[in-house]
């Protein structure tokens, strides 16, 4: 979950491996990294520069620097293998410091090529795994010397994921690339030629690039790229046209990402639901690839998912037992491959993913084709390694999200999901066309509502986290959806602000979180009007017995709870099933200030990266 970049061509490298970077950092960010080719005399050396912390630091080194190289590579890193040092940063380089290596990925048999190579006299300077790739080529090349054949060999060496570019100063203006399970994607503009982990560090080059696919090889030069496979064979790659701006990828006025992000969410509803009602009131998603009659057939439905995304699967089993009478199952990607999951042909997974790379997610996809499930995948990410690997994909239309905490790829995933269940729901005939035209207009009613949300109670968030901003630790409580939703709620608090927060449903709070509750404590409470709300507001009357202080999500118009809590956060009334749209909109805005009013980094919280590609 690194992300790398690379350029060679007409203009001053440094400037557009830092410009990238920087587009990167949420891959990772805790060092980074560039090594731009000098040349003096006639000759051609590696001029290494490397940091720990954030890409703005790298940036003020790089200042002394001329701007005379034109060809170059750079990394930003999520430490795997490693703590975050100088050391450790990329790129690495081999023994005569010749050839310079950036990776994304994981080489899972370091440990004995680093063996083999230290056997065959190469001293290593770091403790990553990534250092292998310089020594091997580098051995590679002393044989070959030839660029692309020494990273071919390499890589057949390496069990692993990679996404690698590199350079070697005997072969001025080349950078080799390769690929094996981490994204990398490759343009050529007018001024040269550009490789990166992600699109958004290209687009401002060039709209058509190439997504590399596993097992393929690319040679970037100043005048063209040439594409092989790993035999060495010319391959003709397909070219994706890339037709969102580069604005996206900016922050839009908004002081931070993350809050542009939350306000795209009416947007985000809308495109999301765009075509997939037909004219005579089914539910369409034919992406899917699979009949109606194969639907009918899915007796059992487990949602595999990490993190956030965990969570909108948590909304979905709701949806889906109570529309489809299907028993769904919610885990943890992480835990579902190590388990014996009762999986059956008629076993429906489906896996949700944000960047479509988390790890676990996709090795639990993996899994389950195995056992024989049918898998269905939800990302954002187009081509990504999770669309490519299920049997159907439903992509969300959140576009590209660049703050590291999940929000508006959430509210797509929770609308896709709706209508899954919806769709399930129609074809084991326990939703009538009637029914699903009614719940398809509600559910678009939420765009805005969401709006409504964000336009109304942004002086009641702000109240509501002074009164959490100098908490130890916060309890978010609900049943029923609000339940789902507070496990949301307390992770968007945590991750971005570093507040301690747990959540509960709220029954159980008696049975011991309620002994954590002291004067001032306090407790977030989805209390929309729901069939559970009159017993979730005696569980809130029972912590604030205990001197908590109650914030309140609640319905408009409900008079009862004003007289509750503390502070209240108000939302339109909507269906319950459709609660958890409208209602997490007032937990991401809260969690953002409280992490404002604490002085975080509230786009880049410590220690997490945006795409999680380890295990
Ligand atoms: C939290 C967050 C993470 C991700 C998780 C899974 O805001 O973003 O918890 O949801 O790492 O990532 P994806 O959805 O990309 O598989």
């Amino acid at each position: 979950m690194c992300g790398i970049v690379g350029y060679t061509g007409a203009d001053a490298a440094k400037g557009i491996l830092v410009d990238g970077l920087k587009r990167l950092e949420y891959r990772g960010y805790d060092s980074s990294g560039v090594a731009l080719e000098v040349s003096e005399g006639g000759t051609t050396r590696l001029d290494v520069t490397r940091r720990v912390g954030k890409v703005a630091g790298l940036e003020s080194e790089l200042a002394n620097l001329d701007d005379a190289s034109t060809c170059g590579i750079g990394h930003t890193r999520w430490a795997t293998h490693g703590r975050p040092s100088v050391a450790n940063a990329h790129p690495h380089v081999s023994c005569d410091g010749r050839i310079a290596v950036v990776h994304n990925g994981i080489v899972e048999n370091f440990q004995e090529l680093r063996e083999e190579l230290e056997g065959r006299g190469h001293t290593f300077r770091s403790e990553t795994d990534t250092e292998v790739f310089a020594h091997l080529i580098e051995d590679a090349y002393a044989a070959s010397h030839d660029l692309m054949v020494a990273v071919r060999d390499a890589c057949s060496h390496v069990v692993g994921a990679y996404g690698l570019a590199v350079v070697c100063a005997d072969e001025p203006g080349v950078i080799a690339v390769a690929r094996k399970d981490s994204p990398i994607v490759i343009g050529m503009g007018e001024r040269g030629a550009y490789v990166a982990s992600d699109v958004i560090a290209l687009i401002g080059a060039t709209r058509d690039v190439v997504m590399l696919e596993d097992g393929q090889y690319a040679r970037l030069t100043p005048a063209g790229i040439a594409y092989t496979d790993e035999d060495g064979a010319p391959i003709e790659p397909d070219v994706t046209h890339i037709d969102w701006d580069i604005d996206m990828a900016e922050k839009g006025g908004y002081p931070d990402f993350m809050l542009k992000e939350i306000h795209e969410q009416p947007r985000v509803v809308r495109d999301t639901l765009v075509g997939r009602l037909s004219p005579s009131g089914e539910i369409d998603i034919d992406e899917l690839g699979l009949s109606l009659e194969e639907l009918n057939d899915v007796d059992r439905v487990y949602v595999i998912a990490c993190g956030t995304s965990y969570h909108a699967g948590l909304i979905a089993k709701n949806l889906i037992e109570a529309w489809a009478r299907i028993p769904c199952e919610v885990e943890a990607a992480s835990e579902f491959r190590y388990r014996d999951p009762i999986i059956t042909p008629s076993t429906l997974v489906v896996a949700v993913s944000q960047s479509g790379e988390t790890a676990d997610t996709l090795a639990a996809i993996r899994d389950a084709r195995i056992k024989g499930a049918k898998v269905f995948g939800i990302t954002n990410v187009v081509g990504s390694p999770v669309a490519r690997e299920s049997d159907g994909v439903i992509y969300t239309k959140a576009n590209k999200e660049i703050a590291v905490a999940s929000t508006k790829s959430f509210i797509g995933q929770v609308v896709s999901l709706t209508l899954l269940a919806m769709l399930l729901g129609q074809v084991k005939y326990r939703l009538t066309t009637n029914q699903v035209r009614m719940l398809f207009r509600e559910l678009g009613d939420t765009a805005e509502q969401i709006q409504h949300i964000m336009d109304t109670q942004g002086p009641a968030v702000h109240e509501a986290a002074l009164a959490c901003k100098d908490a130890r630790s916060a309890l978010f409580v609900g049943r029923g959806m609000g339940a789902a939703i507070s496990c949301e709620g307390a992770l968007k608090l945590k991750e971005v602000s570093y507040l301690h927060a747990e959540a509960y449903a709220a029954g159980e709070m008696k049975h011991g979180p309620i002994a954590l509750i002291d004067q001032g404590f306090p407790v977030v409470a989805i209390a929309t009007k729901s069939p559970t709300y009159e017993k979730t507001v005696s569980n809130l009357k029972e912590c604030e017995a205990r001197g908590a202080v109650i914030i309140a999500i609640a319905t408009e118009g409900d008079e009862e709870i004003g007289k509750l809590a503390d502070h209240v956060i108000w939302v339109p009334k909507v269906r319950d099933a459709f609660s958890a749209i409208t209602a997490t909109v007032p937990l991401q805005l809260l969690a953002r200030e409280v992490a404002v009013l604490r002085g975080c980094d509230v786009d880049k919280p410590r220690n997490l990266a945006k795409s999680v590609t380890v295990e």
